[in-house]
């Protein structure tokens, strides 16, 4: 829209934020407060967790920008957008995958399918005290034929006071949801690389449990390596290990190592450590690798800007934030 010049590659190499400056048009916020269209150099980006709308930020983190961002009314053009479900969806059952962890299985109330490309979220929406919310949530289904799905599991992880996790504990089956989407663009590229690094904190490991059937048919026509570095506390978060644990016993290219933050390791594909430290072992090499980082907001951003300062271009490294959204 406004954004022709001025902008530092690294935006434009960013395909989310051309996606929001098509569909939405980017505001500028300088120094925290809301300003008008304008252009200023050194800039950097943040895109809404929804990619209902992107920023153009100016000397703060965009971290901290989503903190202070809560309290800032949104401008009437975000405000008064609003955007129709793609459809609505009924809990039919739930799973507790670790004390603070709940799979959800919804299906569509219409009987319909529920497409989606393997690595993408649903943003769910429902009324919670008196509001209505919408959350973001990755879908953990594993389907041979993502196009012919009838269902749809995500894995919420317990937030402290979080209001979705209260909501979605304590839902029962036969509780309905708003569903838009599917989004998302932390998706297998279309060419895979010589090595291909999945590093996933706590619930952000669904995405690439989805991408495991896509990977079984890719791994039988390539000489890819694939290693999937996952982050949790303890041994009873790791959820779906035993999918990937299966998985790396039929697929001998396919690694899984699992980082435990707070308890020691106990067998050969553990370490006690961060996805970091594991990391570190595989001696990323920007020639050869590319990477997808999806969990915790602060793991990506660390990981991001190391990798970025180790040679990585951002076309290299896909993203997904667990952001908190913003109400
Ligand atoms: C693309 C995407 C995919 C996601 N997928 C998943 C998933 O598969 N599973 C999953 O469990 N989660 C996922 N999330 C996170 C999820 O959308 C919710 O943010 C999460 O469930 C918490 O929501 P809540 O309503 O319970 O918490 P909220 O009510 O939004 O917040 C909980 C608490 O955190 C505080 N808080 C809020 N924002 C911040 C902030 N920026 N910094 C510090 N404190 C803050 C609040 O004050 C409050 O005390 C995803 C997020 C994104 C953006
Ligand atoms: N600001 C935010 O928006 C924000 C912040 C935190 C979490 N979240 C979201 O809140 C939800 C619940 O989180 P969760 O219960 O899964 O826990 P979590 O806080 O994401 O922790 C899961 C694992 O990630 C590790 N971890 C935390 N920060 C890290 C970092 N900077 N680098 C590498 N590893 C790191 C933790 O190690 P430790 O033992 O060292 O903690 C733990 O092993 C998730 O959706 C999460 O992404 C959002």
């Amino acid at each position: 829209m406004l954004l022709t010049s001025g902008i530092t590659q690294n935006i434009w190499d960013h395909e989310a934020v051309e996606a929001v400056v098509m569909v939405y048009g980017i505001i500028v916020i300088e120094n925290g407060r809301m300003g008008s269209f304008q252009m200023i150099d050194h800039v950097a980006c943040y895109i809404d967790p929804c990619f209902l709308w992107g920023v153009i930020i100016k000397g703060i983190s965009p971290l901290m920008l989503n903190t202070k961002l809560r309290d800032v009314p949104r401008p009437t053009f975000i405000r008064d957008f609003v955007m129709e479900p793609n459809f609505t969806a009924t809990l039919k059952s739930t799973k507790h995958l670790a004390s603070n962890i709940r799979q959800l299985c919804f299906v569509c109330d219409d009987g319909g399918l529920i497409n989606y490309i393997p690595g993408q979220f649903f943003k769910l929406g429902f009324d919670y005290q008196g509001n209505y919310l919408q959350r973001s949530y990755s879908i953990a289904n594993c389907d041979e034929d993502p196009s012919d799905n009838k269902e749809l599991l995500i894995a919420i992880a317990a937030v402290q006071e979080g209001k979705a996790s209260q909501f979605f504990f304590h839902a029962d089956p036969g509780c309905t949801v708003d569903v838009y989407g599917p989004y998302g663009m932390l998706l297998l590229p279309d060419t895979l690389p010589t090595r291909l690094i999945l590093v996933a904190t706590g619930t952000g490991v669904a995405p690439f449990r989805s991408m495991l059937p896509q990977l079984a048919k890719e791994l039988v026509i390539t000489n890819t390596s694939v290693h999937l570095l996952f982050g949790t506390r303890n041994h009873q978060e790791l959820i779906y290990a035993d999918d990937f644990r299966r998985f790396a016993d039929v697929h001998t290219t396919f690694h899984f190592k699992a980082c435990l933050s707070r308890e020691v390791a106990q067998q050969s594909d553990e370490i006690h450590g961060h996805v970091q430290d594991a990391l570190k072992l595989l001696q990323p090499n920007s020639a050869t690798d590319h990477l997808m980082l999806c969990g915790n907001p602060n793991m990506v951003e660390t990981l991001f800007t190391d990798l970025r300062q180790q040679g990585f271009g951002v076309k290299q490294v896909r993203q997904e934030k667990y952001v908190f959204a913003f109400r």
